[in-house]
């Protein structure tokens, strides 16, 4: 049987037998080499040296330590997650959903995925962003800027100050939960991440995680009357609206608050550590302010905060000439697909002015991330701008030390800042 070829709209330069996912029945494949080479501490020291790496030398690749068959190439992760007949994302998920209380949509495929995720889309599109949620998003800025203000410029932490409060805080509103504090809000998503990846069962992960399920299933609980008897623009009005079930509305709450935190918070703090490292960039965007939509995209480019999604073969498949059983644990390297030159030219650069400008940052076919046009607009167009609009000076403090963390979900975790005056 063969598998339909992926096709990759407004590319170019694209290897075409990367392109091909098929079973086996013609050609001999050849068997997907080890890369027994990657640890735990490389990919903690230097996750993209690693990622890159295999991108290189085993753009297919059986990798012992994350227990998965990696695949590198854009085009071999593009097919991929295109064809979640072959690539699912339904099969296995346990952990997930275990996590969340019930299976979201992020872990279903074909009609099951499509019903639920079309109900949230009207909330999250551009026109939704521009008519109410940018409102919003203004709002959890500036207070969170005067909270950040009040810190000072002598001891101010981007991440811990500004990325993690208007990051969870946006989130809180686009799930209905403006009033639960973000505090609230950002440890049930570091639960809810840890139970959904506590693969060696540790039990105070579960422990930690089961807490915060019940602590955010009551403020649903709460949520759901008020929203029945006053539906706003949130996702979870919208799904409540819907008539999807309350554990599913429940179960994809929980998937947003899990998902739509972290990464905005990555981007907005690797934004201004980029524009740090290229001061030329900085005064082109002084120049142009259009470019902050660039600078949004190349750094979610650049630093990939979902390094890699995982699924699970159905049938047997070849890929770039190597043969996955049915029933294999794939990662899709989307931080090496990112520095892909054949997807990218010049890809190590960090450039705003790049002729076509593409990416899978975000993913790509069904399960294309659904907060993108939140994550531009609140953090892309509106956080990190203001930052430089309101502080006078308002730049990275060398003085003090700067620290990354994560090589699934990557980020800064810490950026000193200071700017001029109090
Ligand atoms: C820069 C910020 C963000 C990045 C880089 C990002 C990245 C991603 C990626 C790579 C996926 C695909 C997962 C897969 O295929 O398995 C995804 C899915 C998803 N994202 Fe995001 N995300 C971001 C922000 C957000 C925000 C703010 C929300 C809040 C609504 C959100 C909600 C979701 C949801 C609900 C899905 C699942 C969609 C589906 O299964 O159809 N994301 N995201």
């Amino acid at each position: 049987m063969k598998m339909k070829e992926s096709t990759m709209t407004g590319t170019t330069n694209v290897r075409p037998e990367i392109l091909r996912i098929e079973t086996a029945d013609n050609q001999q494949p050849m068997p997907v080499p080890v890369a027994d080479w990657v640890t735990i501490e490389q990919l903690q020291r230097d996750s993209n040296a690693v990622y890159t790496r295999l991108l290189r030398e085993s753009p297919v690749a059986w990798v012992p330590v994350m227990g998965r068959i990696m695949i590198s190439p854009a085009a071999a992760c593009i097919a991929a997650e295109q064809n979640p007949e072959v690539f699912s994302s339904e099969v296995g998920g346990a952990h997930m959903v275990r996590a969340l209380g019930q299976r979201p949509m992020i872990r279903k495929d074909g009609q099951a995925h499509a019903q639920e995720r079309k109900v949230i889309n009207p909330a999250l599109r551009p026109k939704s962003m521009l008519e109410h949620w940018g409102e919003v998003f203004r709002k959890n800025a500036k207070t969170t800027l005067t909270e950040l203000r009040a810190v000072g410029p002598v001891a101010a932490d981007l991440n811990t100050h500004f990325a993690a409060p208007v990051a969870a805080r946006n989130l809180a509103a686009l799930v209905g939960l403006p009033h639960v504090p973000w505090q609230d809000i950002a440890r049930w998503s570091a639960d809810f991440i840890a139970g959904s990846g506590n693969v060696t069962e540790d039990p105070d992960i579960w422990a930690r995680c089961e807490k915060s399920k019940t602590e955010a299933n009551d403020a649903l609980d709460e949520a759901f009357v008020s929203l029945r008897k006053t539906p706003d623009l949130s996702i979870t009005s919208l799904m409540l609206q819907s008539g999807m079930s309350e554990q599913s509305v429940k179960a994809n709450a929980l998937l947003a608050i899990s998902g739509g935190i972290n990464e905005p918070q990555h981007v907005a703090t690797g934004s201004v550590y980029y524009l740090d490292r290229y001061p030329e960039i900085r005064a082109g965007i002084n120049r142009d302010p259009g470019l902050w939509d660039a600078l949004f995209e190349e750094t979610v480019r650049l630093l990939t905060p979902i390094a890699m999604l995982t699924r699970q073969t159905t049938a047997d498949s070849v890929v770039c000439g190597y043969h996955i059983p049915a029933g294999s644990q794939i990662g899709l390297v989307l931080a090496a697909a990112n520095r892909d030159p054949d997807f990218v030219q010049d890809p190590e650069q960090f450039r705003l002015d790049r002729p076509v400008r593409r990416h899978i940052g975000f993913g790509n076919g069904p399960h294309m991330c659904a907060g993108k046009w939140a994550a531009q607009t609140g953090i892309g167009r509106i956080a990190v701008p203001m930052l430089f609009e309101e502080l006078t000076g308002f730049r990275v403090d060398h003085s003090r030390s700067t620290s990354w963390g994560g090589f699934i979900f990557r980020g800064l975790t810490n950026l000193p800042v200071t700017w001029d005056g109090q």
